[in-house]
């Protein structure tokens, strides 16, 4: 069901620093940062040949990045992305399975305008997994 992975996402408390050492020190590829107010996020992407880096900084009060960098002063893999080819399909199929979709349970739009959902970390070993329509 799972497709290519889309991206990995890294929470930075500091964007510029971690945008500077992606372009810099890495020599990757790195986008401007895009805020996106319903996701309480502010994204830089780094393009990379075979996926993509997402760094997750918080945007306005009442972020869920804010929360994670509490938990995580310096930053950490916040989650990984799959792609799916019918975003309804794959929710029915894991909510069958057992697995707990966050949220509503409705797709919202994402940072690439394409159909997302989360699923608990505590069932795919600790980690978040986001789900993209592609
Ligand atoms: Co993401």
């Amino acid at each position: 069901m799972i497709g290519r992975l889309n991206h990995v996402a890294i929470a930075v408390p500091d964007l510029e620093a971690a945008s500077a050492m992606y372009r810099d020190a890495l020599g990757g590829t790195v986008t401007e940062p895009v805020n996106l107010p319903d996701h309480g996020v502010t994204v830089v992407f780094v393009e990379l040949d075979n996926s993509k880096i997402e760094l997750l900084h918080p945007y306005g009060d009442d972020s869920p990045i804010q929360t994670f960098l509490d938990r995580n002063p310096a930053g950490g893999m916040h989650h990984v992305c799959y792609e799916v080819s019918d975003i309804f399909a794959a929710r029915d199929r894991l909510k069958a399975q057992g697995a707990r979709v966050l949220g509503d349970g409705e797709p919202k739009t994402g940072a690439h305008d394409k159909p997302v959902l989360f699923l608990h970390p505590k069932d795919f070993a600790g980690t978040l997994v986001e789900l993209e329509q592609v």
